[in-house]
């Protein structure tokens, strides 16, 4: 579906086919969140929804890049490819094209169109730009007849996002969109760059409620807690920040709290994604799910990811204690979704608990969605 729609969308707005794509998934986060950016770990997957970015080359000098989205009216033409201003929905594209130029893989006298569909939510904590720079880079590397090694291409995405998008972020969303795999998710360690998969138990269950409050991330919260992060590597060392044994009031400066909260905050959710793990291979879904209710608190507390809208969801996960079930935001929060992981869920029963007491407090039903562990981007099988 998502191909054909980009393929009508590439022939209405370039009259002409595409002659290459990409497609690359979403990601929920299992937990450790606020990790990537300070070097701790964390447990994404690739989710079974994906943007799907289909392309052609072009002789001309006029425009360097011309995208359309399905999503966007009219298509955008972009003749300065390092230009960073104007910004919008295209800078993720452009930004990835512009690192392919930054390496010389782009020919002076080559123009590039390219269209986009994506089911990813947009900003919904689910990584629609991360979806939407690794699809590009997989088109590009078709288009361009180059092949990136998976761990460059998902830092020359993040590296598009920082300098096009003005976004600080992390690598996770990336290397999960690239290397995800059906059924596993991604240990990753963000202070060697090493990934594991992980298998997922047949009957875990993840179920995701978007607040429905869609947050950039680009606005000033995400901001200060990697502003936060960064001092707090400075002040106690990567190697206490993943350590076993909780800071001492006199390790951190006493006027510093949000420095204090962020290094406990990285210190024990790093350690939570490897009892995570653990608990997981000794089918231990008690552990599990109480790891899950930890990280949530955490992010509520000590980061202030939270809110209203999160906090009903989570409650009314919560208030069915009899359920092997748990919620945390994924992501970076604020807003965004909440995963529910559970064992032995039924299908519909996360809407059926969560839908009447949204409803009552915020007055509109949140969308529930069932997702899976799912393959990281690829080439679509075939363009229509
Ligand atoms: C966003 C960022 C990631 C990561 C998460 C929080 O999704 O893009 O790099 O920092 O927030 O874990």
């Amino acid at each position: 579906m998502l191909v054909r729609s980009a393929c009508d969308l590439f022939a209405e707005a370039f009259q002409g086919r595409a002659t290459h794509g990409g497609q690359a998934p979403g990601r929920v986060n299992l937990i450790g969140d606020h990790t990537d950016y300070a070097m701790g770990l964390a447990l994404p997957m690739a989710i079974d929804r994906r943007c799907v970015v289909l392309g052609a080359v072009r002789p001309r000098k006029d425009s360097v890049l011309s995208i359309a989205s399905t999503s966007q009216p009219g298509a955008v033409h972009v003749s300065d490819l390092a230009a960073v201003h104007p910004r919008g929905w295209w800078s993720y594209a452009q930004g990835v094209a512009a690192m392919f130029a930054r390496h010389q893989l782009v020919p002076g006298h080559l123009g590039l169109d390219l269209a986009v569909a994506s089911d990813v939510p947009l900003g919904s904590g689910l990584s629609s730009s991360a979806a939407f720079e690794v699809a590009t880079a997989t088109c590009l590397e078709g288009l361009l007849d180059v092949r990136l090694d998976p761990h460059d291409k998902a830092r020359w995405c993040q590296q598009a996002e920082h300098d096009f998008a003005g976004v600080p972020c992390g690598i996770m969303d990336q290397t999960a969109s690239v290397l995800g795999r059906a059924g596993r998710a991604l240990r990753m360690d963000f202070s060697t760059g090493q990934t594991a998969f992980v298998t997922l138990p047949a009957d875990l269950r993840i179920v995701v409620v978007n607040t429905g409050v869609r947050h950039a991330l680009g606005e000033g919260a995400y901001a200060r807690l990697h502003a936060a992060a960064q001092r707090a590597r400075t002040l106690l060392g990567e190697a206490r920040l993943r350590n076993e044994r909780p800071l001492e009031p006199h390790e951190l400066p006493r006027q510093d709290a949000l420095t204090r909260n962020v290094a406990e905050h990285v210190r024990s959710e790093s350690l939570r994604v490897d009892r995570c793990i653990e608990a997981l291979a000794r089918e231990d879904w008690v552990g599990f799910l109480a790891r899950v209710r930890e990280s949530h608190e955490s992010m509520r507390d000590r980061l202030g990811a939270s809110c209203p809208e999160i906090e009903c969801i989570v409650g009314a996960i919560d208030a069915r204690p009899e359920r092997a079930w748990a919620a945390r935001p994924t992501g970076a929060g604020f807003g965004g979704c909440v995963v529910v992981l559970g064992r032995g869920v039924e299908e519909g029963e996360v809407s059926r608990c969560v839908a009447p007491v949204f409803q009552d407090s915020f007055g509109r039903a949140p969308e529930v969605w069932d997702v899976r562990a799912a393959d990281g981007a690829a080439a679509p099988q075939a363009l229509i």
